[in-house]
């Protein structure tokens, strides 16, 4: 079966852990939006089992979870067009990522650089969910035989472990059952950095609240975050190749681009030579005008949390009824008895 077989359908997810960023918004959800439509079937997803990998309150657990999905309603992830829910409403990502730790290799998991990074020189320490999080990954992606993944840059080693999780299955058990998918990762701002420290990426659980720029921020908080960047004395230059060893020149001007829907070398080609007194009053100006309106909308959102959960129990039906077949026919294939 070639890929062609399976039907155009996009997965993805955010983790509900802290507050979403502008990260997510530029490497991921905005990109979400923007695959809604005729060329694929478009399923996002809340992952919440892959939140608890690391301790999470239970309380602020479930208050996550319904702001990210205000976060994808607010920023256009329509709930009609896509199915919007989440991860652990839908049992078939658990089961199917317990075969797929089945599937997968130890010196594969081994590689996986976020495990690293996530637990340091701790890895006697962590939770065995962190260390087999990207079986999980794995399952969240094929239950729906997912074909395209958007996802930022650093989910890139994630979505390519998938695909060999896909192949191993298939060879196996001499099938050609679950797709190769790919990853998709597209646009000026698939890696937006820390705005105090340009070689590291901007995450949800920095130390610092000025180093992201978080969704929910207000105007001025955008603002004043924007102008407060760490910048290096130079003008910005005539061609995107002057701000090779500039990180966190080049990260502002990916910003820009970014939210404007330019290219960076449209962003260069407009502002060669100006200085940092002209660019970050334009970005904070451009930030608050594309952001501020999302943050209004998640506010208005998540004063009724009811009506989130009904957004996504529709949604978990819908998905369920994608992913049950899927699973029923995995059970059948590795040859588990289905005696009801
Ligand atoms: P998470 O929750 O860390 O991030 C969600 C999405 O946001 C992107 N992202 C960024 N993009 C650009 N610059 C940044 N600084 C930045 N920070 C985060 C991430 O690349 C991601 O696309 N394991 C995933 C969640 C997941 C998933 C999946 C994704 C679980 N199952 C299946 C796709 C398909 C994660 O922790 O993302």
């Amino acid at each position: 079966m070639t890929d062609a077989a399976f039907t155009p359908r996009v997965f993805s997810g955010i983790k509900p852990s802290g507050n979403l960023t502008l990260g997510n918004y530029l490497g991921a959800i905005k990109r979400w939006v923007g695959m809604q439509g005729p060329d694929f079937e478009t399923i996002y997803c809340v992952v919440d089992l892959h939140a608890i990998t690391v301790w999470q309150d239970p309380a602020t657990l479930a208050d996550a979870t319904r702001e990210v999905a205000a976060g994808m309603l607010a920023s256009g992830i329509d709930p009609e067009t896509s199915i919007l829910f989440n991860q652990s409403q839908v049992p078939a990502h658990a089961e199917l990522a317990w075969i797929f730790n089945c599937v997968a290799r130890v010196g594969w998991m081994n590689r996986m650089t976020q495990f690293k990074d996530k637990a340091g020189k701790n890895t006697e320490k962590v939770s065995l969910g962190l260390y087999a999080y990207p079986a999980l990954m794995a399952a969240d992606i094929l239950a729906y035989h997912a074909t395209h993944v958007p996802v930022g840059e650093d989910q890139k080693q994630h979505v390519e472990l998938t695909r060999d999780i896909a192949a191993k299955f298939n060879h196996d058990f001499k099938v050609e059952f679950f797709p190769l998918t790919n990853p998709v990762i597209e646009g000026p701002a698939t890696r937006v950095m820390n705005l105090r420290d340009g070689t590291k990426k901007m995450s949800k659980s920095g130390e610092s609240d000025m180093e992201r720029i978080n969704m929910t921020d207000d105007a001025d908080t955008i603002s004043r975050k924007l102008k407060k960047a760490r910048t290096d004395p130079e003008p910005l230059p005539d061609t995107l190749d002057g701000l090779k060893n500039r990180p966190e020149a080049r990260n502002l001007v990916d910003i820009y681009a970014g939210l404007a829907e330019v290219t960076s070398d449209a962003v260069i080609a407009e502002y060669a030579g100006a200085g940092w007194g002209r660019f970050k009053p334009a970005l904070a100006d451009l930030a608050v005008e594309k952001l501020g309106p999302i943050s209004s909308e998640m506010s208005r959102l998540m004063a009724d949390p009811a009506e989130i959960d009904r957004v996504l129990a529709n949604g978990a039906d819908r998905a369920e009824a994608i992913a049950q077949p899927i699973l029923k026919r995995t059970y059948d294939i590795v040859g588990l008895v289905r005696s009801r």
